[in-house]
């Protein structure tokens, strides 16, 4: 259904603070709630899954080296009110409504990652097979970054997240807070989901049959979904009333599958600050961002000069359709204070991978496949989640891994723990491509586009242990592109016991 454009104000989700220390540190409590949610003035309100039933979850707000607790905890239903498919690989066997989750982009130690399979049921009741303890542990180690946490639940994170199981994570630092960018209510967080209603308000995701035959040809889940609405911060299109002045946009793709061009209607040129992992070293000046869902882009726009007008925040491959519009700025005429802020030429140093210290180097295929019933999967290596861990680093080892992009579509390809340095592109022929502009920061999320092979380089450090990395298009990532990730610690290679840690 198609709602009314940019009447409903931006919400700004609201910082969590900790309710009482634990271990010497602030423990967060945060729990999964049912509730129902106003997306839009002309939609009647809509039943989501909500972290403190919020939709986005709330904020935190987190200084690095400062350590941090947060009990999550699932008050949510035992039945899922979004069509699950029992079909999917891992998942016929496990309770329907089971979370776990993970902070995308932090150093967590292994069992505090989200493990898809450390999923836990409402009160803890039942736990999956890789369950370790109920209180996460983030040392917030990583340089200023925007993170982001969302549930990663095997075989259900696609109805999870969509069903608003998703909240923003800033980490500061004082080389960020020196630097003269716009701060304060000029520092505006985006999180961008594509979103389709039913009439009565709530939430449209396509069903699965609860049987399906091999000999049918039943509609996949995959290759994706995409809606046919956007919200930003849980609003439908909604409008921002911004002074004439510069603003930093920390916009998040939170999308189950779909890749923006985000450009303005304008036209006009914006600065590219910083990707998944904090600042680049230097703004790049562009007039439109490719991102795929889970990257992060940290902007700044200008809107002094342009008092009175109306702006909106498009996505340039979708100009043809409702879609193709965001969000509206609307600049007033006059500023509340004067604008000091500057986009300095210099915003911080990235320590550069020595390319000579590489100890492997993986090709590793993304391709399509067919499950027991015919419908499309997607595929690292033509392998599937259960089969044994292949991508095995040495703790602190550097990896190039080449990954080579034999469909027709874009995967935005996320590796835990870690984050990475793209090193170049090519396309099917070989050829060399120009970098994307979010090529030169640090990452933890690339977008490879079909047909192109994308080799990225990374140091995987500091803990070993059992993480995963998956494409982040959550329907891919659910029927099976998703490969675990072991680490292994160096030092147990050479003991007699070395192989236990690489079997158990
Ligand atoms: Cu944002 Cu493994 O996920
Ligand atoms: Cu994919």
């Amino acid at each position: 259904m198609e709602l009314k454009k940019f009447v409903d104000a931006l919400p700004i989700p609201s910082f969590i603070t900790p309710k009482e220390s634990y271990q010497g540190a602030p423990l967060y409590e945060v729990s999964m709630i049912e509730t129902l949610h106003k997306f839009h003035r002309d939609l009647p309100k809509t039943k989501v899954w909500g972290y403190n039933g919020q939709v986005p979850g709330p904020t935190f707000n987190v200084e690095k080296n400062q350590p941090i607790y947060v009990r999550w905890t699932n008050h949510l239903p035992l039945k899922h009110f979004l069509p699950v498919d029992k079909t999917i690989h891992g998942a016929h066997h496990n309770p329907e409504v089971r979370t776990v989750v993970h902070l995308h982009g932090s150093p967590s130690e292994p069992d505090s990652d989200g493990h898809p399979e450390a999923w836990f049921t409402r009160n803890f009741q039942q736990t999956g097979p890789h369950f370790m303890k109920e209180i996460y542990h983030y040392p917030n180690t990583e340089r200023a970054a925007n993170l982001w946490y969302h549930d990663h639940a095997l075989g259900i994170t696609r109805l999870n997240v969509y069903a608003g199981l998703a909240g923003l994570y800033f980490v500061r630092d004082e080389q960020e807070r020196t630097l003269p960018l716009p701060k304060g209510k000029y520092e505006v967080p985006l999180m961008i989901q594509d979103k389709t209603f039913n009439p009565d308000g709530s939430l449209f995701y396509p069903a699965q049959p609860d049987n399906p035959s091999p000999n049918l040809p039943y509609p996949s889940i995959v290759p994706s979904f995409l809606g046919d609405t956007i919200t930003v911060n849980g609003k439908v299109w909604p409008f921002l009333n911004v002074e004439p002045r510069k603003y930093r946009f920390r916009l998040l793709n939170a999308s189950n599958s779909r890749t923006y061009k985000f450009q303005l209607s304008n036209l006009r040129p914006f600065y590219l600050i910083g990707t998944d992992g904090g600042l680049l070293t230097r703004p790049i000046k562009v007039e439109s961002l490719d991102v795929s869902p889970a990257e992060r882009i940290d902007i700044v726009v200008d809107f002094s000069r342009l008092g009175g007008q109306k702006i909106v925040l498009q996505d340039g491959f979708e100009l043809e359709n409702p879609t193709g519009e965001i969000m509206e700025f609307r600049v007033s005429k006059s500023l509340s204070c004067p604008d000091q802020s500057k986009v300095p030429l210099l915003l911080s140093r990235i320590e550069p991978l020595r390319v000579n210290k590489v100890r492997k180097i993986r090709r590793i295929t993304l391709n399509d496949s067919q499950d027991e019933y015919g419908r499309l999967m997607l595929l690292f290596d033509d392998k599937e989640w259960m089969d044994p861990a292949t991508e095995t680093p040495l703790l602190n080892s550097i990896e190039i891994w080449e990954l080579v992009n034999l469909t027709p579509g874009i995967h935005p390809i996320h590796v835990h723990l870690v984050n990475f340095r793209v090193l170049d592109r090519y396309d099917k022929d070989g050829r060399l491509l120009i970098p994307l502009p979010a090529d030169y920061g640090l990452k933890d999320t690339v977008l490879v586009a079909g047909g192109e092979t994308v080799r990225i380089i990374m140091k995987f450090q500091p803990f070993s242990g059992d993480y995963v990395w998956h494409c982040h298009r959550l329907e891919h990532e659910d029927h099976d592109m998703m490969r675990p990730l072991k680490i292994i610690p160096f030092h147990s290679s050479n003991h007699s016991n070395s192989n236990r840690h690489q079997t158990d």
